[in-house]
């Protein structure tokens, strides 16, 4: 795929628009309101499918070359929406075998959105359709900045159950094991009698009397995601086809488990984001650091674009807490320190019917006097004074190790020996002690390199092959240093276990004889040196012929086991950590593999952004109270002026990005 790229002239500012909603008079009240906040490109439309195609074949682009030619005649750009994000009522009644199917077999209704299987055929040559009248229509417009297909595929629905589904599901094992021999094989079907002789008895696995298969569910969960993508790709071809040159992207969900990202962003130019941290929750700035990271790493050569976020409230919560004052500011900072080349909203003008007439926009039911239109018109304005960090990167040394075969394999339907062990709770909370002691990451992906960095974290590796298995050899045995999680390694790409006690015996010199998972409630002591810790949730039996063995149980039944080991292999170290621990002890093993310091808790968080003359360190303190904070020299480019290094009071959800040529940069005092 030609390599295209969207690189603005200066940070993006704007939001999803849906002019269609609203009066003529009123998109002259918008474009003038939209100039008032600095607004620079805005995406539509969005859900506009029925309104461009109210009847079969019969198109109303009016009011779409209209309002494109308002925003372009003001300066505004706009990323278009293919549109195909929710197909309208006559599509589906003329086939109603578009709706998608759930997993106890019940048909969805049409009347909310996305109302689609993803494996339909019909629905597929419509978005085709729909996407190529755009691209003839709109491609050669000067307003244009990139295509935005459909709209976060997976929310709503992700998985489908009906015969499409079914019957692509069989296309898709056909293509991967060829025959039906290879799938009961890689399915282990003699267990509990599934054996099939025939392809056209497979399903997928809807609601059945039991558990269902574990190597089954794994594939439907890999098919699902590709029939997702599939469905992206049939529209990028025809736009590829029309308008080679404009870049295309479809917005992600934030760290969601529906789809493989990592394999839907090399498929794309441009990684879109819409995130939605949540303010009511303490730990909303870590998750949200989280999934930051893991946007700026999709494409590490590139910045990534933030295409959503809510100016205050959301109106999908039980609770829907409102940023307070100066915290969407600082919720804004935060993805750009990561490399977002912007920051637009959900959405400009407050929807006044439907589902989110509830939800914060710029510019909300009570006009411009009003905080939120201030507060983000403030933001325009800023933005558009540092325009010079646009296509700076964030690079960093060290890895975390983020997998969805893992993460499927885990899957609540699952029969695991512990449910209360999760995926994303085991990589937040890792997350947050390296968070603690500053050590910003790179999220990296099976499927690269590790060579470029000097450590890599695993926070739990449930799935892994041997591929993976011997790059992480590789890896160790040249010099890196690696840190692996509990329950790792231990099975294979078709979900069968690993024998005689994971992959990773070889490189940890460590077994995992049985998993021991604690009750609700329960903690077990482990001793590092003179210090107890407490482990819950997840303990093992290890046997061990490690080189150090760092930490013991301390308690319970078992006591005097090895409970973290360090393991030396080639040039480099493995550490292995069997247990869920507490934060202060993740803390202290980090601190002592990277060297650095172990610091109590903060609200702060550090980002570096360069490109070839300058860094850019983001300042960032998430809480609402003022903090004091050892910080470099530099000139911070928000307020204008030399900032000496040292000791800083950062004010409530305060912000500062020093600038400082590179081959000055020092290291912080
Ligand atoms: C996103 C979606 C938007 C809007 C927003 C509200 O998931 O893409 O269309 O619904 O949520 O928070």
């Amino acid at each position: 795929m030609e390599d295209l790229r969207y690189s603005p002239e200066t940070l993006v500012f704007g939001a999803d628009y849906n002019p269609d909603q609203w009066s003529k008079e009123t998109w002259q009240e918008d474009i003038r309101l939209m100039k008032v906040a600095h607004v620079n490109l805005v995406t539509l439309p969005v859900f506009g499918w029925a309104q461009i195609e109210p009847r079969e074949g019969f198109f109303e682009f009016d009011w779409l070359d209209e309002i494109l030619e308002l925003l372009h005649k003001n300066g505004i750009n706009f990323n278009l929406a293919t549109a195909t994000a929710t197909p309208p009522a006559w599509l589906v009644r003329k086939f109603p075998e578009i709706l998608p199917v759930d997993f106890n077999g019940v048909r969805l209704e049409y009347g909310s959105r996305q109302s689609y299987c993803p494996s339909s055929p019909i629905f597929k040559e419509y978005t085709r359709k729909l996407a190529s009248k755009m691209a003839e229509r709109y491609g050669r417009h000067p307003g244009l900045k990139f295509w935005h297909i459909s709209n976060e595929y997976g929310d709503h629905v992700s998985r489908c159950y009906c015969p499409s589904s079914s019957s692509d599901f069989r296309d898709w094992l056909s293509a991967k094991y060829a025959t039906v021999d290879a799938i009961n094989q890689a399915w282990e079907t003699k267990v509990w009698g599934q054996r099939y002789s025939h392809m056209d008895e497979i399903e997928p696995p809807r609601r059945s009397m039991g558990p269902n298969n574990p190597s089954q569910l794994l594939d439907f969960e890999r098919f699902s995601s590709d029939a997702m993508i599939e469905l992206f790709l049939a529209e990028r071809e025809v736009l590829r086809s029309i308008t080679p040159n404009i870049p295309v992207t479809t917005n992600f969900m934030s760290i969601c488990r529906e789809i493989d990202y990592a394999k839907l962003a090399s498929l794309e130019d441009l990684v879109t984001d819409d995130a939605y941290p949540d303010p009511s929750d303490p730990r909303h700035h870590i998750i949200a650091s989280l999934n930051y990271s893991m946007m700026r790493s999709l494409k590490k050569d590139r910045p990534w674009l933030l295409l959503e976020q809510a100016p205050s409230a959301v109106s999908w919560r039980n609770v829907n807490v409102p940023k307070a004052p100066g915290q969407m500011r600082l919720m804004s900072y935060h993805a750009l320190a990561h490399g977002s080349d912007g920051v637009m909203f959900f959405q400009w003008r407050q929807a006044r019917s439907g589902t989110e007439r509830f939800h914060s926009s710029m510019l909300g039911h009570t006009g411009e006097d009003s905080r939120i239109f201030r507060e983000v018109s403030a933001l325009g304005e800023e933005l558009s004074q540092v325009g010079e960090i646009v296509g700076s990167l964030v690079k960093s040394k060290i890895g975390f190790l983020v997998d969805w075969d893992s993460r499927w394999a885990m899957r609540a339907e699952e029969s695991l020996p512990s449910l209360a062990y999760d995926y994303m709770t085991q990589l937040l909370s890792w997350y947050e002690a390296l968070f603690d002691i500053n050590a910003q990451v790179d999220c990296v992906f099976v499927t690269e390199e590790f060579d470029k960095y000097e450590t890599i974290f695993v926070p739990t590796l449930m799935m892994c092959d041997v591929a993976t298995s011997r790059k992480l050899e590789k890896f160790v045995a040249s010099g890196g240093k690696l840190v692996v999680g509990p329950f790792s390694g231990v099975v294979d790409a078709n979900n069968g276990i690993h024998p005689g006690g994971g992959i990773f015996q070889n490189l940890l010199k460590a077994t995992v004889e049985e998993p021991w998972p604690l009750a609700s409630g329960e903690n077990q002591k482990i001793s590092i040196g003179e210090k107890t810790y407490l482990a819950n949730t997840w303990t093992e039996l290890l046997t061990s012929d490690a080189d150090e063995v760092i930490a013991e149980y301390a308690s319970g039944p078992l006591v005097g086991n090895p409970a973290v080991t360090l393991s030396n292999f080639g040039d480099g170290a493995a550490v292995y950590i069997s247990c869920v621990l507490e934060k202060s002890a993740l803390q202290s093993i980090f601190s002592t593999v990277l060297r650095v310091p172990s610091t109590p808790e903060h609200f702060a968080e550090f980002v570096t952004r360069s490109n070839a003359n300058f860094d850019y360190e983001f300042v960032l303190n998430h809480s609402p109270e003022i903090v004091s904070l050892r910080v470099n020299r530099g000139f911070d480019i928000l307020a204008n002026r030399e900032i000496a290094g040292g000791l800083r009071d950062l004010s409530g959800y305060g912000v500062i990005i020093l600038k400082r040529a590179r081959e000055s940069a020092s290291e912080r005092q």
